[in-house]
């Protein structure tokens, strides 16, 4: 048992729906959450960057005396999982495992979409996690870089976000595949849009759940659940406060965000 936080870090606000989700399946655990604003987006940058910065993600969330970290976003995830894993000695999980193994069981016909951004696209980590996991899969992958900046707008429901994602996904639903996986924290913010457009026979994928689901067995399995009761405590850490950041943060969050702490060094 530890009474220790939860890391989760993100490049912005996307790795919000993730903390939501772990808030709705384990509310009793106390969260440390870390946006890296001022260097967003993560998902245009090289490996080699994106794998620092979350290096050094890691090391302020471990300065905070976390107990595990959450990789809320599939930029990093793609490019530093790895890393981060040989670096630190404490339980870290990534959000591309947990949607791959949901999107196998729940697609019938092995025909997958993935989308996320540009970084997460061209590593292929989605295509290579898919296909060890199983064979003869059809797998059609598309980058949506604008989806990012959309999103961090607050276009949620909007005639141009609409109009974007039909371009995007129109190439993808052409291949009639049957689950849509959303590589990228910042897309279930989209999902209605998403799923209106590829319509009621595409299972959408949001790498959220299935990732919190993962993060209960791990803390179960290493004694780390949080022993008390009541609702854990979040902290929000940024390394820049736009002026429309707690807005658009308590829509991702699904409640008020609070108390947000700007960092300048880490
Ligand atoms: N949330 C990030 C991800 O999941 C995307 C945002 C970015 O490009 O920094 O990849």
């Amino acid at each position: 048992m530890s009474r220790k936080p939860i890391g989760v870090f993100d490049s912005g606000l996307g790795g919000l729906t993730v903390v939501r989700q772990i808030r709705r399946q384990l509310p009793r655990e106390p969260l440390i959450y870390f946006g890296d604003i001022a260097r967003l987006p993560y998902g245009i940058k090289s490996t080699r960057q994106i794998r620092e910065f979350s290096l050094q993600n890691t090391r302020f969330l471990l300065k905070q005396k976390v107990k595990a970290v959450v990789v809320a976003c599939n930029s990093s995830s793609s490019a530093a999982y790895s890393a981060l894993k040989h670096e630190f000695d404490i339980p870290i999980i990534d959000v591309i495992q947990p949607a791959c193994a949901q999107a196998l069981s729940v697609t019938r016909s092995g025909r997958l979409g993935v989308i996320g951004t540009d970084a997460t696209i061209h590593s292929k980590v989605y295509v290579r996690t898919l296909k060890r996991a199983g064979g003869g899969l059809k797998i059609y992958s598309r980058a949506c870089p604008l989806f990012v900046p959309l999103v961090e707008a607050g276009w949620f429901d909007d005639e141009v976000t609409r109009e974007v994602i039909r371009r995007y996904l129109k190439p993808i639903k052409a291949k009639r595949i049957d689950t849509l996986i959303l590589g990228c924290t910042h897309y279930p913010l989209l999902r209605k849009g998403i799923e209106e457009y590829m319509g009621p026979r595409v299972r959408i994928v949001d790498s959220a759940e299935p990732t919190v689901g993962k993060l209960a067995s791990l803390l179960e399995r290493n004694g780390l659940s949080y022993p008390g009761s009541g609702r854990g405590r979040l902290k929000v850490f940024t390394s820049d406060l736009p002026r429309n950041f707690i807005g658009i943060g308590s829509r991702f969050l699904g409640e008020k965000l609070r108390g947000v702490k700007v960092i300048r060094a880490w």
